[in-house]
C-alpha cells in the first residue's frame, strides 16, 4: 500500500456544531478522504442546510453526512440558552451517536474510530463503549490549549491585578488582556470556561490527540509547555486548493453561491492590495457603539472595504447593526455583505489587510494566505491569538481599546493606515509571505503536518 494510504477504514468525524468548529473538522475529514480513508461527518439534523451551506462545498461533495440529534430537531427557541443547548447535546447526542455507530455496524460500515471535537469530551466514552478508537481534535492553538490545560490543573491563576504579568514557558510575557477571555474573566463567561476546560477532563484517555496548528508556528510553545497529552499538529486544516496557489477560484453553483461570487466580482474590480477586508467571524455580535466606531473608521480611510456584517440571531437583538445612513454614504467606497467565502477573499490579489476578531480559523486562514492583520479580538481565545499575531508571528497590529473595551474609530483608522501604508505594513507583509510559505510547507508532501496525518492514517488502517 502507498505510504499514508488506507483503503477500507471508516472513521466518523464529530464537530461541535458551530461554523468555527465544523470548518476545520470537515477539512481534516477531506484530507483523510484524499488519503483513502472513508470519512463521514456527523452533525445534528437541525444544522443541515443552515451552517453547512456556508462551508466549502467541494469538501461536502466528498464527505458523506451522518446525523445525530441535539434534542433541537425542530430548531432552537428564540431565547437560545447555550448552557441548556450543551446539556441537551450531551444527553441526546450521546444516545443518538451510540445508535448511529451501532446502525453503521449492522450496515457493514463499522467505524474504526471516532474523531471528536475535544469540547465534546463525552464522545470519548461513547467511542470506547462501542469498542472503537476515540481521537480528540483540538480546534484552538497549542498555546491556548496549554493555557486551558494549566488552568484545568489549577496551575494558572488569573485572579490577578490588572497589571500582572504572566510568564509561561515558550510564550511572550502575557498581561491579563492577552489571556483567553474566559480565563482572564472566569466569572463573566462561566459557560465557555466550563466548556473549554472540559476538554482536559479525559484527554489523557483519548487514543490519539490531533491539533489544528503546525509545528513551526508554535515551536517555542511546544518545547516550553511539552504537554503530557502530546498532540500531533495536522494544520492548517484548509481546503487544499488554497494551500496550493493564490487566485484560484473554486467552482460554485446555486443562488447562494451566486451571491458569493458577486461579492468576489466586486473584489475583482479593485486594484492589487487595495481592499480592507473586515470580518468578525460567525459568532461575535458587536454593540451599536462598536459598530458605529468601525463604521466611522471605514468611512474615513481612502481604501475600498469589504465588511461582513453577520445578521444577528433573534437573541442578539440590537447587535451587529450598521450605523444609520452608512450604506448610502459609502456605496461608492465599500461593500457590506452578510457572509462571504472568506478563504477566497483572503486569497484574492486585491486584499491589502484583514481587520479580524482573530478567531483561530481566521488566523490560520490569514497566515496561509500571507495577509497582514489588524487584530480586534472580542472574546474566547481571540486575545491570545491577537498577542501571537502581533508579538510572535509579527503579522499584524493589535488595536488599543478603551475602558469599555471598545476600539474607537481614530485608533482603528490609525492601525489600518499603518498596515496599508506605513513602514510597519511592509514588514508585516514580508512576514506574512514567510508564514504563508511555512504553512504550505507543513501540509505539502513530507511536511510536518502531512507526516503526522500519514502516521495517523497508518494507525487507523491497522485497526
Ligand atoms: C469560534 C471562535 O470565536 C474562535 O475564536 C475559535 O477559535 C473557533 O470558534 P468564529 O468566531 O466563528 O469561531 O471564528 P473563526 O475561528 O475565525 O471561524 C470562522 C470561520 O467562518 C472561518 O473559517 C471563516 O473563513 C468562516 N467565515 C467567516 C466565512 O467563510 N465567511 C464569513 O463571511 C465569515
Amino acid at each position: 500500500m502507498e505510504e499514508g494510504k488506507a483503503k477500507s477504514s471508516h472513521v466518523l468525524v464529530l464537530p461541535y456544531p458551530i461554523q468555527g468548529h465544523i470548518n476545520p473538522l470537515l477539512q481534516f475529514a477531506d484530507g483523510l478522504a484524499s488519503k483513502g480513508v472513508k470519512a463521514s461527518l456527523v452533525v445534528p439534523l437541525r444544522i443541515h442546510g443552515d451552517i453547512l451551506h456556508k462551508v466549502d462545498t467541494s469538501s461536502l461533495a466528498t464527505i458523506p453526512l451522518e446525523y445525530i440529534s441535539d434534542g433541537y430537531d425542530d430548531g432552537v427557541p428564540l431565547t437560545f440558552d447555550p448552557g441548556a443547548y450543551d446539556i441537551s447535546l450531551q444527553r441526546v447526542g450521546s444516545q443518538t451517536l451510540g445508535e448511529l455507530i451501532a446502525r453503521l455496524a449492522v450496515d457493514g460500515l463499522q467505524p474504526v474510530c471516532l474523531i471528536y471535537d475535544s469540547i465534546l469530551q463525552w464522545a470519548l466514552d461513547i467511542a470506547h463503549a462501542h469498542g472503537i478508537l476515540g481521537v480528540a481534535f483540538l480546534t484552538q492553538s497549542y498555546a491556548v490549549s496549554s493555557m486551558c490545560s494549566l488552568y484545568h490543573r489549577c496551575a494558572l491563576v488569573a485572579q490577578a491585578e490588572p497589571d500582572a504579568c504572566f510568564s509561561l514557558p515558550g510564550m511572550p510575557p502575557l498581561s491579563l488582556q492577552d489571556l483567553p477571555k474566559f480565563i482572564a474573566q472566569p466569572k463573566a463567561d462561566r459557560f465557555l470556561l466550563d466548556l473549554l476546560l472540559g476538554q482536559f477532563k479525559n484527554i489523557d484517555k483519548a487514543d490519539y490527540v490531533l491539533l489544528n496548528s503546525f509545528d513551526c508556528l508554535e515551536t517555542g510553545v511546544i518545547e516550553g509547555m511539552a504537554e503530557p497529552w502530546s498532540p500531533k499538529m495536522i494544520g492548517p486544516a484548509l481546503p487544499s486548493l488554497y494551500l496550493d496557489s493564490r487566485n484560484t477560484r473554486a467552482t460554485k453553483t446555486g443562488d447562494e453561491q451566486g451571491k458569493l461570487v458577486n461579492c468576489l466580482g466586486w473584489v475583482d474590480e479593485r486594484p492589487d492590495g487595495s481592499v480592507v477586508y473586515v470580518s468578525f467571524g460567525s459568532l461575535a455580535a458587536l454593540t451599536v457603539e462598536q459598530m458605529e466606531e468601525i463604521g466611522g473608521a471605514l468611512r474615513s480611510i481612502k481604501w475600498p472595504f469589504l465588511w461582513v456584517v453577520r445578521p444577528p440571531y433573534a437573541y442578539e437583538q440590537g447587535r451587529n447593526s450598521l450605523p444609520d445612513g452608512f450604506l448610502d454614504a459609502t456605496s461608492e467606497q465599500g461593500l457590506v455583505v452578510p457572509w462571504c467565502p472568506q478563504l477566497e477573499v483572503l486569497a484574492h490579489r486585491a486584499i491589502g489587510c484583514f481587520v479580524s476578531h482573530c478567531g483561530w480559523n481566521s488566523t490560520l486562514e490569514a497566515i496561509s494566505q500571507g495577509v497582514p492583520m489588524v487584530a480586534v479580538p472580542q472574546w474566547s481565545d481571540q486575545p491570545t491569538n491577537a498577542k501571537f499575531i502581533s508579538d510572535v508571528w509579527k503579522m499584524g497590529i493589535r488595536v488599543e481599546v478603551d475602558e469599555k473595551e471598545v476600539v474607537r474609530s481614530g485608533e482603528l483608522e490609525r492601525c489600518i493606515r499603518e498596515v496599508m501604508d506605513g513602514e510597519t505594513g511592509a514588514e508585516l507583509r514580508e512576514n506574512g509571505q514567510r508564514w504563508k510559505k511555512l504553512a504550505r510547507a507543513a501540509v505539502a508532501d513530507g511536511g510536518s503536518s502531512d507526516n503526522n496525518i500519514k502516521e495517523f492514517v497508518a494507525m487507523v488502517s491497522r485497526c
